[in-house]
């Protein structure tokens, strides 16, 4: 639930941040366009529905001229819940993460925007951004009659593609399926689904941002988080829709959670944005605010500078092992990536980070540029930022 909110405050911040960035880098707010949201009312009847029984539902900017054949579909992130009383808060998360009922319109930006500068390779797509209500990552199916949870995720995939393929999506040219942070885990779980419900007539791709959740101990040496994903993949009823060549040999199946797992068999092409410091893993995975996180952490965590030299070799070390678990350098159309080492988590409908904050940029090319080349065959497609020290990469020092 902690992700939920971080995730929030992500959303928040964007506009402080651009108002604040120096004249030189300023983008105009007027940029940003807000979409209204869209439900499927009719998904219900078929179990696809949130976390508290309300519908699905989604934001659409429509695609024109060269743009309306071709579609972009962006999953929400916000963390998972694992426990029944964390999906309970959910259906009360003033973002929506659980519920409809909550969700306001959506500014669009980063890839999801509409100005040709700032977004060039995708701004007259239909861009798609689905709503992320079920707590696991669209992979759930079950149900709780007693706390009246519906734990149906994979149904509300299923349901919001069908939606999109009834506008259109099933004559798509060029479709890239993507996500961030939890969404950024859906697009992986689910990207040769996503292609299955296209003919070959579509060239489909994926791309992950953010969503490569490394498996490995923490500081104290305990696998707590794959203990975490054991949960919610109880919990949410998700083992049959976890990708089943990984689920056959896999054990425990959980551990099908995890990309380095997954993507070995995803037989789509897929595109990896991701920093090896990714603040969110290193809040989460690395150095989790369980047990008695020693102070000295606390610091390190919430500011980088403060960090002793051990701290940044343990850190150093979670990068190794992140790019360790990378698919591995050579097939870059199959397999593209972009890892920086900047200290942030979720890039992509971030403007500053998607293509206009110099930080961001490795081997100086934009995510953007990264991305649309990697789509467009324009280029070999797998960038990896070679300094292999965290990286402040805009005005924050914080590791969330
Ligand atoms: C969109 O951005 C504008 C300008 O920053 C802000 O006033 C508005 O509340 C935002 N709308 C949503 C739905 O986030
Ligand atoms: C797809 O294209 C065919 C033939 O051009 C057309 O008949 C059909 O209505 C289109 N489907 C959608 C969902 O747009
Ligand atoms: C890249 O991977 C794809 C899918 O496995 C394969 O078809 C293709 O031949 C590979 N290309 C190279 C150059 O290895
Ligand atoms: C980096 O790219 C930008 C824009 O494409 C260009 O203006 C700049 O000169 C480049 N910098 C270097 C060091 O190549």
């Amino acid at each position: 639930m902690v992700g939920a909110r971080m995730y929030g405050r992500l959303y928040t911040i964007v506009p402080i941040l651009i108002l604040l960035t120096p004249v030189g880098l300023a983008v105009d707010i007027t940029h940003f366009k807000t979409v209204a949201l869209t439900l499927i009312p009719s998904a219900v009847k078929n179990g696809a529905v949130c976390l508290d029984g309300s519908p699905p539902a989604y934001h659409i900017d429509r695609g024109v001229g060269d743009g309306a054949n071709n579609w972009l579909v962006f999953l929400e992130g916000g963390g998972w819940c694992d426990t029944t009383e964390n999906c309970l808060d959910r259906t009360k998360d003033k973002e929506g993460l659980g519920s409809s009922k909550i969700m306001q319109a959506k500014n669009f930006t980063g890839i999801l925007g509409h100005d040709q500068k700032l977004n060039p390779d995708f701004y007259i797509w239909n861009r798609v951004f689905v709503r992320y209500c079920d707590g696991a990552s669209f992979t759930g199916n079950s149900f709780d009659p007693v706390n009246k949870l519906y734990y149906k995720g994979a149904n509300v995939f299923n349901a919001i593609v069908e939606d999109l393929l009834g506008k259109g999506m099933r004559n798509a040219t060029n479709a890239l399926f993507m996500g961030c942070s939890a969404g950024g885990l859906a697009a992986i779980l689910n990207c040769d689904r996503f292609r299955s419900f296209l003919t070959e007539h579509t060239n489909v791709k994926c791309a992950s941002d953010a969503g490569y959740f490394l498996h490995t101990k923490d500081i104290f040496g305990e696998y707590h988080y794959a203990n975490f994903y054991n949960r919610i993949v109880n919990l949410h009823g998700s083992i049959k829709n976890l990708p089943k060549a990984c689920t056959s040999t896999m054990r425990p199946r959980s551990l099908c959670l995890f990309p380095q797992n997954i993507v070995p068999h995803i037989e789509t092409p897929l595109f990896l944005i991701n920093s090896a410091y990714d603040g969110n893993q290193i809040n989460k995975i690395l150095a989790p605010s369980i047990d008695d996180l020693p102070q000295s952490w606390k610091r390190c965590k919430f500011d980088i500078t403060t960090c002793s030299q051990d701290q940044i070799d343990i850190l150093k070390g979670f990068r190794s092992e992140f790019l360790h678990a990378l698919p591995k350098l050579g097939n870059g159309s199959f397999r593209g990536m972009f890892i920086s080492s900047c200290l942030t988590h979720c890039q992509t409908q971030v403007q500053l980070n998607w293509d206009s904050d110099p930080g961001f940029r490795i081997e100086n090319m934009t995510m953007a540029e990264a991305l649309g080349n990697w789509f467009y065959g324009r280029s070999s497609g797998q960038i990896v930022d070679d300094n292999d020290v965290p990286k402040v990469c805009s005005s924050s020092t914080t590791l969330l």
